[in-house]
């Protein structure tokens, strides 16, 4: 049988797996009322943490964008997309995280795959958390570096895989782990990093904008500066309510990001009206902390109301609250019966996460209210007890 013949089959046995991934199409803007397919659903799985996707302040620094920079960048950072919008917001964001430069990339996966493939070679070794982002996975592969998976959040097991490291060092982490909400232990992987003399890469996609009291992010909410954390990532299109990321540090790396990374050179840059979206939003995050409160109040609300349920949680202070469920098809049955009292809460399952983990992954948002997150925990309740 040919490659295409095995498709059939290929996709057949996922669906007998449970294993099937679907899309849902979306009409009208992001917010925790959406319409999908056709019907309004209450919805627990955005990355929208503070509510900002819809902002009309964005859309209106994207409009104004769109019309001093038209709507295409037309060609790469390195060769004439790089406006002053682009720009100007890399200086904001490093100014606000408190690092030398930024760079933008056009999106969190890219970043990532950029700074692993400019930093190591071949001979290399990349030391990463098993529960990391695959965009971190892959760019393991993409710079051809030995990739050493330690144990989550474990630096016994870290300190063991660096044993047998070869080559320059690197570790990297999540800040927050986007399948868990736990955050990483960053103080103890800045002092292993200085013991082994290995760089340090956080990726605090889920973490900027949401943990410190200004939203700086996980680095500089456990009281870190940003030369103990030397390369940092974090993503636009989660918390900011926009698109693309950037990464933080010093101007060497900064620079040599700009000579090597090649999702960074070969490929369009992002829209300046997108950056002018940024823009705006960057400000909002800083000034507008009743979001960060908010969020803070339904997080504890929910534990609170799905811990008397006996529902299995993580250990988790973000706005990322699974519910483990174990088995594939429960996450999904689970899922499909919420869905059918109109809330939406996406089910994740391998490989995504590691098997027999599979889970709801629950995300709240500044803009719920208590009585949409009552609204949940009823119709778990209603779940739990068919269960039983
Ligand atoms: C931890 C983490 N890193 C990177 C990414 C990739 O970011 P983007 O969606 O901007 O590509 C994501 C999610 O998408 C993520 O959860």
């Amino acid at each position: 049988m040919s490659l295409l013949e095995h498709l059939d089959a290929d996709l057949r046995e996922r669906k007998a797996q449970g294993l099937y991934r679907h899309r849902r199409t979306v009409d009208g803007p992001q917010g925790v009322l959406q319409q999908l397919d056709g019907r309004e659903v209450l919805s627990f799985c955005s990355n929208d943490y503070l509510g900002l996707a819809a902002d009309p302040r964005l859309a209106e620094a994207m409009r104004d964008g769109s019309r001093c920079y038209g709507v295409g960048s037309g060609a790469a950072h390195l060769i004439s997309g790089h406006s002053r919008a682009h720009h100007l917001l890399e200086e904001e964001l490093a100014d606000f995280v408190g690092a030398e430069r930024a760079l933008l990339f056009s999106t969190g996966y890219m970043a990532n795959l950029g700074v692993l493939d400019a930093l190591l070679g071949r001979g290399d070794t990349l030391l990463q958390d098993k529960l990391n982002h695959a965009s971190l996975i892959d760019g393991a592969m993409l710079s051809q570096a030995r990739l050493k998976r330690y144990l989550h959040g474990d630096m016994v097991s870290l300190r063991r895989q660096a044993d047998s490291a070869e080559g320059n060092l690197l570790i990297a982490s999540d800040g927050i782990f986007s399948m868990d909400g736990d955050l990483a232990p960053i103080p103890d992987l800045v002092e292993v990093a200085e013991e082994l003399d290995a760089a340090l890469m956080i990726d605090d996609a889920h973490g900027f904008g949401v943990l410190d009291d200004f939203g700086r992010g996980s680095v500089r909410a456990l009281g870190l500066s940003m030369t103990q954390v030397p390369i940092y990532m974090a993503t636009l299109g989660k918390a900011l309510g926009t698109a693309g990321a950037f990464v933080a540090g010093s101007e060497s790396l900064i620079e040599t990001l700009i000579q090597r990374a090649r999702p960074y050179v070969y490929t369009t840059a992002m829209p300046a009206a997108v950056a002018e979206a940024a823009r705006a939003s960057l400000s909002i995050v800083a000034e507008e902390s009743w979001r960060r409160e908010r969020l803070a109040e339904l997080i504890a609300h929910f534990r609170q109301g799905a811990q008397a349920l006996g529902l299995q949680l993580v250990d988790s202070p973000t706005p990322i609250q699974p519910i483990l469920l174990g088995d594939s098809n429960t996450a999904l049955a689970w899922h499909e019966a919420l869905l059918q009292t109109g809330i939406l809460v996406t089910a994740i399952r391998p490989p995504t996460v590691p098997a027999g983990s599979a889970r709801l992954r629950v995300t709240l948002s500044a803009q719920h209210e208590l009585a949409q997150v009552d609204r949940l925990l009823a119709a778990l309740r209603s779940l739990t007890e068919a269960t039983l």
